[in-house]
């Protein structure tokens, strides 16, 4: 069979093959993709189980990204291929299969697929809330068209295996979207479905990347004839999260953790928002179990594909208590920027978690005074020491 023949290297041979077998390829991408899939499906099952099977981490050198490879490398998880268009720690990239590109070269995705086997996505690659308003289309591309070109190739390679590829997406409490401070003191722990109105560029892109989530996995090619196997997709919406190791950029609820690594620094840091500012927050440890967790869960104790997760709710003034218990020097003012408080003040002052808890166990490790006691304050405080 003449598939057997073919270097099936990259995306330019197969285009070739196709050609020279008459087989009509569409502009379209998905036409293209989906006559190279049905191609690579007749692979006899040996050179099936010759692609290396990974787990494919985008976003691989930011700051969940490094934590996530972490803890699965600690985990002795092997086959990580991770994805992003800048290098990942140097401390993780000789342990991994990494590839520097970016999520939206459909090249680069055909390559991929065509050497490896993907049996889980965790999708991390983002432009985060802050950039995204200063840059809303380039936000659109990479977050939503981004997303968009990865659950297709998840959906074929699904099919492929006969078998659901995983596919984790981490979402954000910036979907959420309350219209005033009035509604916000009345709704203050949301549900999931509750106020999905999201006021930013960025919230808008998770929300609808949640429902392209659902709709992939319950009903693509609703009308074909066959149906196909179709993925697993899975998401958390997380509140602000908060790492030791690495200063946050371009987040709406950064004002948390910079007054923090300022305080360890030693220098004063004016808060962008009020003192009665309150949102969810989560230490980064929290964020990667959470993944991990879902990514684990039983697929029949799962009620729903998009859950809430958080550990504990503060106002930007007990924020600044709390730094200045471990950092009393700390010079901490506040200087709120009224655009940007705007859009804090549309998020909820909580997350009702209660369906992750109840579905699969999910449970923060660190609650308030642990997440300040015992990870951030030792391990900002050790970090900044030693430079
Ligand atoms: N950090 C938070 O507070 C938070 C909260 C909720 C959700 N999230 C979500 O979690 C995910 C990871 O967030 P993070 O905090 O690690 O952000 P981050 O900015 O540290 O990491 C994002 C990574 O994506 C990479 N990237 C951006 N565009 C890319 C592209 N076109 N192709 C390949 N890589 C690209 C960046 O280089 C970066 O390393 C994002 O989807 C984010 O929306 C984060």
């Amino acid at each position: 069979m003449f598939l057997e023949k073919a270097e099936m290297n990259n995306s330019e041979d197969l285009q070739m093959t196709l050609m020279l077998y008459n087989i009509k390829i569409s502009n379209h991408h998905y036409d293209y993709n989906h006559s190279l899939r049905k191609l690579q499906g007749d692979y006899p099952e040996k050179e099936k189980n010759m692609r290396k099977k990974v787990i494919l981490v985008t976003g691989a050198a930011g700051e969940i990204g490094t934590a996530l490879i972490a803890k699965l490398l600690s985990q002795k998880v092997e086959n990580i291929l991770a994805l992003d268009i800048r290098p990942v720690d140097e401390k993780l990239g000789s342990q991994v299969i990494q590839v520097v590109g970016d999520i939206c070269d459909h090249a680069l995705l055909e390559r991929l697929i065509s050497e490896y086997e993907i049996e889980t996505i965790y999708h991390l690659a983002a432009l985060l809330s802050t950039r995204a308003e200063f840059t809303p289309e380039a936000a659109h591309r990479v977050n939503v068209e981004g997303t968009l070109g990865l659950l297709q190739v998840a959906s074929e390679q699904s099919d492929w295996r006969g078998v659901p590829v995983l596919f984790i997406f981490p979402s954000s409490v910036a979907i959420y979207g309350l219209p005033d401070l009035e509604t916000k003191a009345q709704f203050q722990k949301v549900r999931e479905w509750e106020w999905n109105y999201p006021r930013t560029m960025y919230g808008c892109n998770k929300l609808y990347c949640e429902l392209l989530g659902m709709y992939y996995s319950e009903y693509y090619r609703q009308l074909a004839v066959e149906q196909p196997v179709k993925l697993d997709f899975r998401s958390v919406r997380f509140p602000g999260l908060i790492s030791a190791y690495t200063v946050p950029s371009g987040g709406t609820s950064d004002f948390g953790p910079e007054m923090l690594h300022a305080a360890a620094k030693g220098q004063p840091y004016a808060c962008f928002v009020r003192e009665d500012t309150r949102i969810p927050f989560m230490v980064m440890p929290d964020a990667v179990k959470a993944l991990i967790d879902l990514a684990s869960a039983k697929a029949e104790k799962l009620s729903r594909r998009v859950y809430n997760v958080t550990s504990f709710s503060l106002s930007a003034t007990e924020f600044r208590e709390m730094v200045l218990k471990a950092f009393p020097q700390a010079e901490i003012t506040f200087k709120p920027d009224l655009k940007r408080q705007g859009i804090v003040d549309s998020w909820p002052e909580d997350m009702n978690d209660n369906d992750a808890r109840r579905d699969w166990g999910w449970q923060p490790d660190y609650d308030l005074e642990r997440s300040f006691n015992e990870y951030l304050v030792p391990n900002i405080s050790m970090r900044y020491l030693k430079r």
